[in-house]
């Protein structure tokens, strides 16, 4: 059996022992499969289909706040937690130290484009250099500035390769950005996105309170219930999911 195919083993046997069946959504599974041929479908178990709350998943709060999501959703969330805490240490704005709490938030939606993904998200909650930092950290993550001691990432050299040369869509992100007034914000989410963390420094996102209080418009119907162009998005992390 391929890696895939024992994951799907053991998906089939957990999905037998719900109630319900799981479909998978098509952007999980593109990429694995050629995405013009259907989707397969779970076999005529006579089950309804999931819907609503996800049996596998912790469940979320009715009206869930970003202090939810990072509970219950953006776990293991060591990395985001610890760069936060580093720009703190390192002495910057309360809006850097959010950004970078949020920087990687958009891979828990999809890994491709995450930084576009990830200031999309908290786009209607935070101002506009915060959404600025997160979007355009990913391409500058490309590119060295000595300036303030950013080198290329050892690690995207073990990861993509020593030839790799980022897509055009980076190229020109990174040129529009390294001309913008914001540029140092961006810039300080890749000085401060600790590449390997130490796994045994536990930071709690309660430490962060103050500045997600004071930087973070918190919507009171919760996130997803607030009908701003992106709840949909944050509707889709409480159930990825959900078949409709
Ligand atoms: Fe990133
Ligand atoms: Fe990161």
């Amino acid at each position: 059996m391929t890696t895939l195919e024992r994951a799907e083993a053991a998906e089939h046997a957990m999905s037998q022992e719900l109630d319900r069946v799981v479909v998978k959504s098509v952007i999980y599974t593109s990429g694995e499969r050629d995405p013009r041929v259907p989707a397969p479908r779970p076999p005529d178990s006579g089950k309804l289909y999931m819907m609503g709350q996800d049996p596998r998943l912790p469940q979320m709060p009715a009206r869930p706040t970003l202090m939810d999501f990072f509970k219950y959703r953006f776990g293991p969330a060591n990395h985001l937690l610890q760069s936060a805490r580093l720009a703190r240490k390192n002495g910057l704005s309360e809006e850097i130290i959010l950004a970078c709490l949020l920087h990687d938030t958009g891979q828990y939606l999809c890994y491709a484009d995450h930084g576009y993904w990830g200031a999309q998200i908290v786009e209607p909650y935070v101002s506009e250099r915060v959404a600025f930092a997160i979007r355009y950290h990913q391409a500058l993550r490309f590119y060295p500035d000595q300036s303030v001691g950013y080198s290329y990432p050892e690690g995207y050299l073990l990861m993509f390769g020593t030839d790799y040369v980022p897509l055009p869509h980076v190229q020109a992100a990174y040129t529009y950005a390294r001309n913008h007034k914001w540029y140092m914000d961006a810039r300080m989410v890749t000085t401060n996105d600790l590449y390997s963390f130490d796994p045994n420094v536990q930071v709690d996102i309660d430490e962060f309170t103050d500045v997600i209080g004071r930087h973070f418009k918190q919507p009171k119907e919760g996130l997803g219930n607030d009908n701003t162009p992106v709840s949909h998005m944050w509707r889709s992390m409480v159930v990825p999911d959900a078949p409709l």
